[in-house]
């Protein structure tokens, strides 16, 4: 009888902790998108932060990574939800080698703002490890360790994470996907990184852009395959997966040069990609058509949560490069043309997909010519365009409303 009893409690809470899965993974807004927006401003002609915050809500990312700690940023986006990740620029590297310096950091620009303005993660320079300067690449290590220790020092490691964001020419190899590996020169000091990010349960950061290779190569490279549209695809012979879109191997490609590294716990986010509405004559493929296609598919990919083929499980994690366009950027037109908004906030190109079903290729949409948001989230969303914070919030609180009823369904039957 004692034992039968036993076993029916099991097999409620396990009933109920399905029930609970199945919430968390059906149709859920919150659980389905992890969709950020990088927020550069070497600009001299951009909204203000304030002008900023409905542009970012109507796009529904609830995600911005920024390449500093702009204090009028963070105070603008405070109470919104949204979740930052912020940059330390590769300049600061030498000073944060002194842990006094990162104390100094954390304490200046991430306490005062908490916990109105939520931040997630910490990103310590940028693609430093292919910057040539090789000093600066042994302060990278050390200053993610202070950072890291100081959160630990004022109770906050376990609330922010510490990374560093790195350019795809780490990479040896990277095609087919299941040969990537980083470039051997930079395992000392990748290695040593991935351990820190294992250990810290940090994610492992790539700035992917389909685009340059596009570019580079556009007769070789198919635009179909970089815009995510339908094609035949390639089989990666090393593992007979077929391949149908570039980003997805690149991704592939990171993942293989992690696992031979021993290091698939760590997981990837794509700190940055997208495509430039605009370039030089000699940039092919710049264009608003273009950049609508890739931003536009690679939106409904994150939603669709399909998965890439080495990773069906992977969750995307993306951070689409970038908020607006930004006319002080040096080098090529296309530097200063990614942007998902003009400077003056309107869009860029339109980027509406409403009521999206279906298929993987946005070939099938018609726009409307009213400006919608860019990113929208699934159809039950009240407003149409886009997930207000407070209906994320409510979301929130319904899932816990629910953990609370079958928690208590448990306790009054047993
Ligand atoms: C790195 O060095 C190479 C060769 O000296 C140079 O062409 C390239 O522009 C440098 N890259 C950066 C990011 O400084
Ligand atoms: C375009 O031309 C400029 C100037 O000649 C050159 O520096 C740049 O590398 C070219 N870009 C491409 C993608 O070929
Ligand atoms: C899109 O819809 C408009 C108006 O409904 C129509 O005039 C236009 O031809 C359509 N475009 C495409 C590509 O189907």
């Amino acid at each position: 009888m004692e034992h039968h009893h036993h076993f029916t409690t099991l097999l409620l809470h396990i009933s109920a902790l399905l029930l609970l899965l199945l919430l968390l993974l059906t149709n859920s807004p919150l659980f389905a998108t992890a969709i950020g927006i990088n927020y550069g401003q070497i600009a001299n002609n951009l909204p203000s932060p304030q002008q900023a915050v409905p542009l970012v809500k109507s796009t529904g990312a609830n995600k911005l990574k920024l390449y500093d700690a702009n204090p009028t940023v963070l105070k603008a986006f405070a109470n919104t939800g949204i979740a930052f990740t912020l940059g330390i620029g590769n300049e600061y590297l030498t000073k944060l080698q002194d842990p006094s310096a990162a104390e100094n950091w954390i304490q200046c620009n991430v306490k005062p703002y908490l916990p109105a303005t939520k931040i997630t993660s910490i990103a310590i320079g940028n693609e430093v490890l292919t910057s040539n300067d090789t000093s600066l690449s042994g302060c990278l290590l050390p200053a993610m360790q202070n950072i890291h220790s100081a959160l630990v020092k004022f109770n906050l490691d376990q609330k922010i994470t510490v990374t560093t964001a790195h350019s795809l020419s780490v990479m040896e190899t990277s095609y087919p996907p299941s040969s990537g590996t980083f470039r051997t020169d930079l395992n000392g000091v990748m290695s040593p990184v991935l351990d820190f990010l294992a250990k810290t349960c940090s994610p492992f950061l790539i700035n992917a852009y389909p685009f340059f290779a596009f570019e580079r190569n556009p007769k070789d490279v198919s635009l179909d395959f970089v815009l995510f549209q339908p094609n035949a695809g390639v089989v990666d012979s090393g593992n007979n997966l077929r391949y149908d879109n570039m980003l997805f191997a690149q991704i592939d490609a990171v993942y293989a040069a992690l696992s031979k590294l021993g290091h698939k716990d760590v997981p990837i986010q794509i700190s940055e990609t997208g495509w430039p509405s605009k370039g030089d004559d000699n940039e092919t493929g710049a264009s608003p058509e273009n950049a609508k296609k890739y931003n536009g598919c690679l939106l409904k990919i994150v939603k669709q949560k399909k998965g890439t083929p080495a990773m069906p499980d992977y969750e995307f994690d993306i951070f689409v490069f970038a908020l607006f366009n930004e006319n002080l950027k040096p080098g090529p037109t296309s530097e200063r043309n990614y942007g998902l908004f003009k400077h003056d906030g309107t869009p860029a190109y339109d980027l509406g997909f409403s009521g999206s079903s279906g298929g993987g290729s946005s070939s099938s949409h018609n726009s409307t010519g009213t400006p919608t948001p860019p990113f929208n989230f699934p159809p039950e969303n009240p407003s149409g365009g886009y997930m207000p914070i407070s209906s994320v919030e409510r979301y929130v609180m319904r899932i816990r409303i629910s953990i609370v009823l079958l928690s208590g369904v448990g306790w009054i039957l047993f």
